[in-house]
């Protein structure tokens, strides 16, 4: 107590020993960080089952809300503890990047002179890196939100939400920024720790920057036609079927 006071007049604790507690919220937002991006590749192949059609998409909700253990319409509760499981890892996430923002002009112009004098690409990435964080702080919650107050999921009602008022825009703007954060932080959390630096990591480091713009291709190619093909489903449904059985939800379908 009295080294942490101290601390907070000097800088410095009494014995002259640094905090660690930096260090242990750097591990912390790391462990969030993969565990947010090891899912995004999970959830966007999941999304991705659209392109196989909407009883593809619907089985794979059908598995994850654990349906085949009971038909009742509960189950779909499964998703909102999901979803908000990863709101508040995305919340811990969130508040440690923040602490690593330029928050005042010195700050800023400290961080300029630092991105020019060393004209690095990963001080680049860094960048990009906390501008996508920014823009998924808003757009990341209100689609957990979004998620974990549905009434069920399923393709149809998907396809209505990225129809309707424009939404495709939303998650346009989304996949940008989460395709390149999470690629960039990944990329990063490697250099970072080490993970696969070997006998060479210079080597290592050109290796890995190729494989996460490969990813991030990858996956921003698979979310722009999933997004499309959930815009079709939207568009002919939006045509052909009246708007109260075009909410019907997965669970309700199959009751029928
Ligand atoms: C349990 C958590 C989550 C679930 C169940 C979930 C589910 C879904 C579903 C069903 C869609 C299709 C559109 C819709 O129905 O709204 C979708 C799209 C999307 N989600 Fe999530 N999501 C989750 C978490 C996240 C997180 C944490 C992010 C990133 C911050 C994210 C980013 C996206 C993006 C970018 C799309 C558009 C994908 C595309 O281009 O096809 N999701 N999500």
């Amino acid at each position: 107590m009295v080294n942490t006071t101290i601390e907070g007049y000097l800088g410095k604790r009494a014995d002259c020993k640094k905090s660690r507690l930096p260090a242990k919220l750097d591990l912390i937002q790391s462990g969030t960080g993969l565990f947010l991006g090891l899912f995004m590749w999970a959830h966007m192949l999941f999304v991705a089952t659209i392109l196989l059609g909407k009883d593809a998409f619907n089985t794979v909700v059908h598995i994850m809300e654990l349906r085949f253990l009971s038909s009742s319409p509960y189950m779909t509760y499964a998703t909102t503890v999901v979803a908000c499981g990863v709101l508040i890892i995305f919340f811990v996430h969130a508040a440690l990047g923040m602490r690593k923002m330029p928050i005042n002009w010195r700050q800023w112009r400290l961080y300029r002179g630092h991105a020019t004098r060393m004209n690095h690409g990963d001080t680049s990435l860094w960048w990009i890196q906390a501008c996508t964080g920014f823009i998924m702080f808003f757009l990341g919650s209100a689609h957990l939100i979004i998620i974990a107050t549905s009434d069920g999921l399923s393709a149809d009602m998907s396809s209505q939400r990225v129809f309707t008022h424009l939404m495709w825009l939303f998650y346009l703007v989304l996949l940008f920024s989460v395709e390149l954060h999470g690629g960039i932080g990944l990329y990063r959390l490697c250099m970072k720790w080490g993970w696969f630096d070997g006998a060479n990591p210079k080597e290592t480091r050109a290796k890995l920057k190729k494989a996460k713009w490969v990813i991030s291709v990858f996956f921003l190619v698979l979310g722009l036609l999933s997004l499309a093909a959930f815009l079709k489903i939207g568009y002919y449904n939006f045509n052909n079927i009246d708007g109260n059985s075009w909410q019907t939800s997965a669970y309700t379908m199959e009751a029928k």
